[in-house]
């Protein structure tokens, strides 16, 4: 590893256990567009399904009822040094962003149209994506996962929750429409400037990311000074990135390449207490909530996208 600094602030530490998770206002959708309760994943691969697997993935699609995660689990790394042949946009708005948020598309009369402003970097099953759904209820955010099959449950488990608000009956507790989130199948570790404009987003989450402990394969960690560049790209100056993980020595990696960053600067425990993404991705993301089970620490550190320098 190179010259980590130690640092530590795992969620056993004082600032962490003060987190409370902090109740968000209720807003309604706006109606705009057509209402779907499809999330489409176009870039997803269609890969011919046999077994069990398949049939069940094929007889649950389209129904309200929740996918089941054993169905689509996949083996736990993909290269991500690899395109795996996807199609990209060559910039961001040649994205079809439609497909994925009909309900916002096309912008009501007088009003701007709203883009993704919250990316979930390696999203996994997408806990923390609907978790914070409701809390930031009109807020766009996409989760990007390099896994086909992952990324094919998120977009069932999406589409069945849209479903299950369409369909609430009158008297029940009103839940929350889920319109504002989505998933795509992409390496984010290559092409996240072609899906997000310069200063875009506002928050960027790097939860429990694959630590690739062996010092060979560090390269393939998703924190970098190449990628730390295309995050600072990404995010708006104010922007915060969070990072979370149950690993000491990736923590330390991701800490020093996001402090040496010119861009970049830590946020104290101070500012980071009631922040609704520090609370969400302690204890939401299916990871997280497998090392709470395990009795595991988990380490994070955020940081603020500086104001650019005078040129
Ligand atoms: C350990 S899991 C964590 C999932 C989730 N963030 C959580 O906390 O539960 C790491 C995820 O990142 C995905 N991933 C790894 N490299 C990626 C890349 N370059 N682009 C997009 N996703 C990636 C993996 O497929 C995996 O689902």
């Amino acid at each position: 590893m190179d010259s980590a600094m130690p640092d530590a602030s795992p969620s056993g530490s004082p600032v962490a256990k003060k987190l409370k998770l902090a109740s968000a206002p209720t807003i309604e959708a706006p109606a705009v567009g057509p209402t779907t309760t499809t999330v489409a994943v176009p870039n997803a691969s269609s890969g011919i399904r046999t077994g069990e697997k398949a049939q069940y993935r094929e007889a649950r699609k389209g129904k309200a009822e929740l996918p089941k995660k054993k169905y689509y689990r996949q083996r736990a790394h993909a290269n991500p040094f690899s395109d795996h042949n996807l199609d990209y946009p060559v910039h961001p708005e040649a994205q079809d962003w439609s497909v994925h948020y009909p309900a916002y598309f096309p912008a009501a009369e007088g009003s701007t149209q709203a883009k993704v402003e919250v990316a979930d970097i390696g999203c996994g099953f997408g806990g923390l994506l609907v978790a914070l759904a409701p809390k930031l209820p009109n807020t766009l955010m996409l989760g990007l996962e390099i896994r086909t099959q992952v990324t094919e449950y998120v977009s069932e488990r999406i589409s069945a929750l849209r479903l299950q608000a369409t369909e609430q009956k009158e008297g029940e507790e009103k839940m929350h429409h889920y319109n504002n989130i989505s998933v795509l199948r992409a390496n984010a570790m290559k092409f996240a400037p072609n899906l997000f404009e310069r200063g875009q987003l506002s928050k960027m989450f790097l939860c429990f990311p694959d630590p690739h402990f062996k010092a060979r394969k560090h390269k393939a960690r998703i924190v970098s000074p190449g990628l730390c560049a295309e995050y600072a790209y990404i995010l708006r100056p104010g922007g915060i990135a969070y990072t979370i993980t149950d690993v000491e020595d990736l923590h330390n990696w991701m800490t020093h390449h996001f402090s040496e960053h010119p861009l970049f600067e830590r946020l104290t425990e101070e500012e980071l207490e009631g922040d609704v993404g520090v609370e969400t991705m302690l204890d939401e993301t299916e990871e997280g909530k497998k090392v709470t089970r395990n009795k595991g620490s988990k380490w994070i550190s955020c940081f603020r996208r500086k104001e650019d320098p005078e040129w």
